[in-house]
């Protein structure tokens, strides 16, 4: 019996979790599961948890406000010693490129543990883009011992980096896994106002989805964006513009003060997992700095503006689905409207593809430890798109 510890703590890395954790828990006799929460984040956090019903053995329960990069890293590394300490795990599972990630790999690592790194492998190769996830994906590869590759592209960058071939497992993302999972034929809305909005979408009312959060972007890029969405909001009255804004008060003090007001433009709390997706299958398109909605979106069809330099996720944009546009405020608009304006473009944007999963990412990932541990013969098939 091998005892795996998995630790998670904000949004994206919990709904990428959820599958490797439930897979892990259908092999009894051969895992023992410990799930860790650094609870970096709390609200959102506990969204998920709700959603894909995981009640971590234990809860770190770190976030402060306003919490700066070093406060988030002495707080998990002093909680998460003690744990790692206590469990003497067989191998550490940790997703993503967050703090939680870095660290949940840092501290294992201190103990001789062995480490899985799921979503391993993107990379920009520009150290402050996205900042500081570039490099802390960067440090969680050195660290690791099984890296868990989406794609094919991340694959070949760590090899290129000089990561043994045997330890990279090509899986596809697990939030396709999430995302599969969730999406409904019908769904009912918690909220009545989000019902309203998909009946009028129903009846021809387009809805244009938005989300904004990240450190590289906070301050005049994010302005510059929000400004971008007042002047379309303004224009078409015709469209509903959503927005559930990040609990993080430097991208609420922007968005606010920016975006209040306008009968076309709905400012939300972050919705949950279940609503968010659903709603992502009613809009027309979306525009957002996410990396998570980068992967999501192209499944679904939808055509999506990444508001960012540089992406680490270059399979959506090759597949035409996904489109750079950057943080220039005049860009934003002039392709926002495009694509408003265009339903030819839009269109040809929005291909059903799946460069990063087909749904049994989870599965892949959980028979590469099995075969880590001597529990299966054979490595398993790679994902292929
Ligand atoms: C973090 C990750 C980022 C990821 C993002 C997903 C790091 C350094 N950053 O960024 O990679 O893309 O999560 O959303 O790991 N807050 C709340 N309630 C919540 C969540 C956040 O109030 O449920 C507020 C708090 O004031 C907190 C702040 O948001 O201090 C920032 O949270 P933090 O985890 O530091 O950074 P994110 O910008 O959320
Ligand atoms: N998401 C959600 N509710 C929201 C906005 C996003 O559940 O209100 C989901 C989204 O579907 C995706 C993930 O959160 O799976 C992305 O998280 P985020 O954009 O915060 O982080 P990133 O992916 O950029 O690290």
């Amino acid at each position: 019996m091998k005892t795996i510890l998995c630790i998670f703590g904000t949004r994206p890395d919990t709904i990428k979790m959820a599958p490797v954790i439930h897979e892990l828990r259908r092999f009894k006799r051969e895992f023992r599961v410990i799930t860790v929460a650094t609870a970096q984040h709390r609200h959102m956090l506990d969204q998920v948890l709700e959603v894909f019903r995981i009640k971590p053995t234990y809860d770190l329960n770190i976030m402060q406000t306003g919490q700066t990069l070093s406060q988030i890293s002495s707080r998990t590394l002093e909680r998460l010693d003690t744990i790692v300490a206590g469990a003497k795990p067989d191998l550490v599972l940790v997703q993503g490129d967050t703090s939680t990630t870095f660290l949940g790999s840092l501290v294992a690592f201190y103990h001789k543990v062995s480490v899985g790194h799921i979503e391993a492998g993107l990379r920009t190769l520009d150290k402050l883009n996205p900042f500081p996830e570039e490099i802390n994906r960067r440090l969680t590869g050195h660290i690791a011992d099984l890296h868990f590759a989406a794609t094919k592209t991340a694959k070949k960058l760590l090899l290129a980096e000089g990561v043994d071939r045997q330890t990279i497992f090509t899986t596809g993302n697990t939030v396709i896994d999430a995302l599969v999972t969730t999406v409904e034929r019908n769904h009912r809305f918690d909220s009545q106002v989000l019902n309203g909005i998909t009946r009028e979408a129903a009846r021809g009312k387009r809805l244009v989805l938005i989300t904004i959060h990240r450190r590289e972007n906070w301050g005049k890029p994010m302005l510059g964006a929000c400004k971008a969405i007042k002047r379309l909001a303004n224009e078409n009255s015709d469209v509903n513009f959503v927005f559930p804004v990040h609990r993080n008060p430097v991208v609420r003090n922007v968005v606010y003060p920016t975006l209040s007001g306008l009968a076309n433009i709905l400012l939300l709390e972050p919705l949950n997992y279940k609503d968010f997706v659903n709603l992502m299958k009613t809009s027309s398109f979306i525009v957002t700095d996410s990396g998570g909605i980068q992967e999501e979106a192209p499944s679904l069809g939808k055509p999506v503006l990444v508001l960012r330099k540089v992406t680490e996720r270059p399979e959506a944009v090759r597949a035409g689905t996904v489109k750079l546009v950057g943080l220039d405020e005049k860009r934003i608009y002039r392709e926002s409207k495009r694509l408003l304006s265009e339903g030819r473009t839009s269109r040809s944007m929005a291909k059903r593809a799946n460069p990063y999963g087909d749904g049994k990412a989870a599965w892949r990932t959980v028979q590469a430890i099995r075969w880590f541990f001597g529990y299966r013969r054979s490595r398993p098939a790679e994902f292929k798109p």
